[in-house]
């Protein structure tokens, strides 16, 4: 094929993956399968690869990500980015109707949508092609974050068909499907306990809610990330000087067929009755859809009428926000019950009588601390009101006080462990409560040794959490350590457990005294030490002697150690209970230093790159390639992700590995290639 021929393939590849998508996300109706669609996409990723001075700055590929802002310029607007008027009853909306009958002469007929709360976006195309896209920002000037906006597969890079304007802006909103929200959210809580952070802590770090965080994805710098993060759209707005239509609504259904994917319950209403009804059906419904919705947006559907009713300084007249309270309910505190967590923090929650709240049955609720309940004055038998905003976790905000049972008691906070009952301490300046009896309190020793043999920590598979709860509730183990001097006649002598099962663990245990100081130290499970600490601790002090002596300040000098970490080191180091029990793991052979070959990169020719390893090799054995990666200044991780620089694949190297590399556009190399590099 000469030069054109392949451009000539290109386009026609490119073409085809862009009909594809839009069946896939935007019509939700495919007509090949993924794996066909796959090959489409890698035929043109090689295509591309061969001939990068062909490649189209709108292709599909860039779908992946790759490009990363650094800065977001500012953008102003060519047409102002209106706000809506509020209402948030029925006289409100009625209000707003007999106004637009004043002007207009007659009942006219309206579209009403979703308000989807999200990001408003405006996105600028040239000859069917995705130019620029600006975040709404004040309405008169946004920000440019085209990079990020290209990797949402439901916005076309490329338009469909032949009859868009040359010129056209389309707008609408960006969003982050709750269900990703969740899973994200989940991630990062499942990374905050393992640093070892309480409920309190975790519930202030976690992602507020969906619209926050899809504002956050758009600003983020690397689009690889904000690819995999899965943000979607709807459009419902196309503005150009070329085009002619009558109505809102033939605007939008125009929109879908170049390939927007426009929100499906938009519904002409000829009457004000048709909007309330509309209004009422979707208060409860809409906690059925995968995306979060504030309200209803009520627009005069033709566009005459709407030049005719003009605007305010600030908002259309032809336009009206209806927007939901946020949804509240009154059920009884039955209970507040007290949870221990592995450091021994306390965290009160309130045990409700169920009630529906925004389509789901809440039983609890967290009370955070003891300041919030005294606050409020919550009482056990109180009629409270319950809240689900935005967030995920319900809220109570506050009590009817005309329920109240005039023989009720204020609260009076726990004094004591729940589990231990050791007297609860409060440091100055903290909300929470800690039970301090870390070697004898059951939530926490087993919530210490539970951390201890998970996959990034000591990885011991034999061991679970049941297997761990029953060595201690029949004294064989009270700290992790003490695992290492379980016998085979200990453990077979307890129920369940055959000749078999006793090896396996006794072998788990035997095999964990081989894992590198990094994760034993991460295992050790001192607060606020994740994996991604213990390994930058570990790699400065290079043995747990040295890293014992370390000063405050010391530590504070280390990259990326804040004085909150550095702080619980200290503390840490100086419980004599904490030094006997790494005193014993040293008995036990445990590694508490960095071997030779871990010891400082030898260069950085790897410096900022992420490997991820799959499969088998010839020359090497794969914790040979892991070391020689960190010898070399690069970074090696177990999953692939937008962070991934090179898979190194192998024989039989696992097929999702392969998969998730290519469809991130994450470069597969085999060993060779690998060595070559260093
Ligand atoms: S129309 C001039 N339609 O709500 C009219 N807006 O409070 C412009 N929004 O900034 C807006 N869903 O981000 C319209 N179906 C919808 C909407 C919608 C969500 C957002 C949009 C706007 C805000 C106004």
């Amino acid at each position: 094929m000469n030069k054109e021929q392949i451009k000539l393939k290109m386009d026609d590849l490119i073409r085809q993956i862009n009909y594809h998508n839009y069946r896939y996300y935007v019509l939700n109706d495919p007509e090949i399968s993924d794996y066909e669609f796959d090959q489409l996409l890698n035929e043109l990723i090689r295509l591309e690869k061969e001939h990068p001075e062909l490649a189209d700055p709108n292709s599909p590929t860039q779908r992946v990500g790759g490009d990363i802002t650094k800065k977001f310029p500012t953008v102003k607007h060519k047409v102002r980015m209106m706000s809506l008027d509020n209402t948030y009853s029925f006289e409100e909306l009625e209000e707003f109707h007999q106004r637009v009958v004043k002007a207009v002469g007659y009942e006219p007929e309206y579209v009403c949508e979703l308000k989807i709360d999200g990001v408003a976006i405006s996105i600028h195309y040239e000859n069917g092609k995705l130019k620029q896209a600006v975040t709404r920002g004040d309405g008169i000037q946004g920000d440019e974050v085209t990079a990020n906006v290209k990797t949402i597969r439901t916005i076309p890079l490329t338009l469909i068909g032949n009859d868009y304007p040359n010129e056209l802006e389309v707008r609408g909103e960006i969003f982050m499907p709750v269900k990703v929200f969740k899973k994200l959210n989940e991630e990062l809580r499942e990374e905050l306990l393992e640093k070892g952070l309480n409920e309190e802590e975790i519930e202030q770090q976690l992602l507020k809610n969906p619209r926050n965080t899809a504002a956050g994805t758009l600003k983020l710098q690397d689009s690889k990330i904000v690819a995999s993060r899965k943000l979607d759209s709807y459009l419902y707005f196309v503005i150009s000087p070329e085009l002619s239509f009558e109505t809102h609504y033939e605007s939008v259904l125009k929109a879908k067929e170049w390939g927007f994917k426009v929100n499906p319950y938009l519904r002409k209403c000829t009457s004000l009755h048709e909007v309330k009804q509309y209004i009422e059906h979707w208060e409860k419904k809409r906690f059925e859809l995968d995306y979060d919705t504030d309200g209803i947006v009520i627009k005069v559907n033709s566009f005459k009428l709407q030049r005719l009713l003009g605007e305010t300084a600030k908002a259309p007249r032809w336009a009206i926000a209806y927007k939901y309270k946020a949804e509240q309910a009154a059920t009884i505190l039955q209970d507040i019950v007290f949870q221990v967590g592995r450091t021994g923090a306390i965290t009160p929650v309130a045990v409700l009588k169920p009630v529906q709240l925004a389509g789901t049955t809440v039983k609890r609720a967290s009370l955070h601390n003891a300041d919030f309940i005294a606050e409020k004055d919550l009482r056990i038998g109180d009629t409270v009101f319950v809240e689900k905003g935005g967030e995920i976790i319900p809220k109570v905000i506050g009590v009817d006080l005309s329920k109240r049972d005039s023989s009720s008691k204020p609260f009076k906070y726990i004094t004591h462990c729940p589990e231990c009952h050791s007297t609860l301490i409060r440091k100055e300046g903290e909300a929470i409560h800690y039970c301090p009896n870390e070697t004898e309190c059951r939530p926490q020793i087993l919530g210490k040794m539970i951390h201890f043999i998970t996959r990034k920590a000591m990885n011991i598979e034999s061991l679970g959490e049941k297997t761990i709860e029953q060595f201690f509730d029949a004294g064989l183990v009270k700290s992790y350590a003490d695992f290492y001097k379980l016998s085979y006649d200990q453990i077979i002598q307890l129920e369940g457990f055959q000749d078999k099962a006793t090896r396996n663990i006794l072998q788990g245990i035997e095999a964990s005294k081989k894992v590198p100081f990094p994760r034993v130290l991460y295992a050790l499970g001192i607060r606020y030490v994740g994996e991604t600490v213990a390994q930058k601790l570990a790699h400065h002090f290079k043995s747990i002697d040295a890293l014992k002596k370390a000063s405050f300040e010391e530590l504070c000098e280390v990259e990326e150690i804040g004085e909150k970490i550095a702080a619980s080191v200290v503390e840490y180091f100086k419980n004599p209970y904490n030094l006997e029990i790494i005193e014993q793991l040293r008995q036990y052979g445990l590694q508490l230093a960095l071997n030779d070959d871990e010891i400082k990169p030898l260069d950085d020719k790897l410096k900022g790159l992420t490997f991820v390893i799959s499969g088998v090799f010839e020359k090497h054995s794969r914790d040979e390639l892991k070391k020689l990666i960190i010898q070399h200044g690069g970074k090696n991780t177990g999953s692939i992700s937008g962070k991934t620089s090179y898979l190194i694949a192998g024989e039989n190297a696992g097929p999702e590995k392969l998969k998730k590399a290519e469809q991130l556009n994450i470069k597969i190399i085999n060993e060779d290639e690998f060595l070559k590099m260093i």
